[in-house]
C-alpha cells in the first residue's frame, strides 16, 4: 500500500465520524414535497434481465469504490472519501477508476437487486431530472446507474468486448401541458424514440423499459435486439444483441434522487436541502479509462484501435443531451417518432 493510500485511508477515518453523526440514511428514497405528480404518476418501469448479475448500483457505494485517475495515475489533491457533494472537485478529464482489478469482478460491482415490491432499499441508483422547455413542455429524465457494463459477444469472434467500469442509461417522458407525449429510449450511443401511445404499460398506466443484458440499453420490448458496432465499418456483419425480458421489476421512483434542470443556466436545481448536487456538475468519465494494449487484460477487436475488450466508462447525467430540442438527443440527425412498437 503507498504512503498516500494510508493517508487517504487516516483522512477517511477522521472524516467518517461527523458524517456519520450528521447524515441520516437516506437508502429507499421517496420523491420529496414540490416534485410534480405526473412525474411519477408516469414514470417507467425497469425490467431487470433475469439473468444479468449486474444490477443498479448506489451511487455513493460506486463512489467508495473508485479513485480519479488522469493517464492511469491518481490525481493528487482531490477530497477523499469521495462523495456525491464533493465529485465536482474532480478534474474534468479524470476517470473514476476502480480501486480494486476488475478482473477479479468485485461484489460492489453486482448492485442491488429490488425486492418484489420493485424497491432497492439500501441503494440510490436512480436519478430523476425534470428539464421544463418552451411550450409547456417538460421533459422528465429517469436515468439509471450501473457500476458495470458487460459489453456483450461479438458474433463472429464469439469473445466479449465493449466491457466498462459506470453505465448510465435513460429513458426521457416529454410532457406537454402535463400529459405524456412522447419518449426516448437510451441505446449505445443513441435510442429510439416513440409515441407515448406506442409504449406497453402497466395497469396503472407506466411505461416499461426493458434494460439489456450486461449493456443495460433501454428497449420499449422485450426480446432480442441486434446492433453492430457503432463506427466499426467492416464487409463482415459485426453484431452485439441485446437481450431483454420481463426479469426483475424495478420501480426507479421509490430510490432516486430528484431535481430540477434550468436550460437557460445549464444548472440543476432540488426539491429539498438533503439531495446532493455536486455529482452533476462533475465532468469527467464514471469508470476506467480503457486499458492500453499493453495491459494483460486488455483486447484490441481485429487491432482495429475501434473496439476494446474494455472501453472507458461514460461521461454523467449532464451529458445526455438535458436541453435537447426533440425527444431524441440534438446529436441524432434524424428523430423518427415511432407510432408503433415492432
Ligand atoms: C497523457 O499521456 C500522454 C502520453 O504520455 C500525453 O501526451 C498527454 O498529454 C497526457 N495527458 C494528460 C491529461 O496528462
Ligand atoms: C447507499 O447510499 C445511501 C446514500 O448515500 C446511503 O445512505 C446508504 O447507506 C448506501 N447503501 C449501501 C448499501 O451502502
Ligand atoms: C415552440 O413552438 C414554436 C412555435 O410552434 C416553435 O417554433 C418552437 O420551436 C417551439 N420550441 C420548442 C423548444 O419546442
Ligand atoms: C447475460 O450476461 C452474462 C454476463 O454478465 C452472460 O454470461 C450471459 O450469457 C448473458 N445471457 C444471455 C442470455 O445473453
Amino acid at each position: 500500500m503507498a504512503v498516500s493510500s494510508l493517508w487517504m485511508l487516516l483522512a477517511a477515518a477522521i472524516m467518517q465520524l461527523p458524517l456519520l453523526v450528521l447524515t441520516a440514511p437516506l437508502a429507499a428514497r421517496q420523491a420529496p414535497a414540490g416534485v410534480p405528480s405526473y412525474v411519477i404518476r408516469y414514470a417507467p418501469l425497469v425490467y431487470l434481465f433475469s439473468g444479468d448479475p449486474y444490477r443498479p448500483t448506489n451511487l455513493t457505494v460506486h463512489l467508495q469504490n473508485t479513485q480519479p485517475e488522469i493517464n492511469y495515475t491518481a490525481v493528487s489533491g482531490y477530497p477523499f472519501p469521495l462523495t456525491l457533494s464533493n465529485l465536482d472537485q474532480v478534474p474534468a478529464g479524470a476517470f473514476l477508476t476502480l480501486t480494486t482489478d476488475i478482473t477479479t469482478t468485485p461484489t460492489y460491482l453486482l448492485g442491488s437487486t429490488p425486492d418484489s415490491s420493485g424497491r432497492i432499499s439500501s441503494a440510490i441508483p436512480a436519478t430523476i431530472i425534470v428539464a421544463p422547455k418552451a411550450n409547456a413542455t417538460v421533459d422528465v429524465f429517469y436515468l439509471y446507474f450501473y457500476s458495470y457494463n458487460w459489453g456483450g459477444i461479438v458474433n463472429i469472434l464469439n469473445r466479449n468486448f465493449g466491457n466498462h467500469v459506470g453505465d448510465w442509461e435513460h429513458t426521457m417522458v416529454r410532457f406537454v401541458d402535463e400529459v405524456p407525449t412522447t419518449a426516448w429510449y437510451s441505446q449505445h450511443a443513441s435510442g429510439q424514440a416513440s409515441t407515448w401511445a406506442a409504449l406497453q404499460k402497466s395497469d396503472q398506466g407506466r411505461p416499461y423499459a426493458y434494460s439489456a443484458n450486461g449493456s443495460h440499453a433501454t428497449y420499449a420490448t422485450a426480446g432480442t435486439h441486434d446492433h453492430t458496432i457503432p463506427d466499426l465499418d467492416l464487409d463482415i456483419d459485426v453484431l452485439l444483441t441485446d437481450d431483454c425480458d420481463a426479469g426483475v421489476l424495478w420501480d426507479p421512483t421509490l430510490s432516486a434522487y430528484y431535481y430540477t434542470y434550468d436550460v437557460a443556466t445549464n444548472s440543476f436545481g432540488t426539491y429539498d436541502n438533503a439531495t446532493p448536487t455536486a455529482y452533476l456538475n462533475f465532468g469527467g468519465k464514471w469508470g476506467d479509462q480503457h486499458y492500453p494494449d499493453s495491459d494483460p487484460r486488455q483486447e484490441n477487436l481485429l487491432r482495429l484501435d475501434l473496439v476494446y475488450k474494455y472501453s472507458d466508462g461514460p461521461t454523467g447525467p449532464k451529458d445526455q443531451g438535458l436541453a435537447r430540442v426533440n425527444v431524441c438527443p440534438d446529436s441524432e440527425e434524424e428523430c423518427e417518432i415511432r407510432d408503433k412498437l415492432t
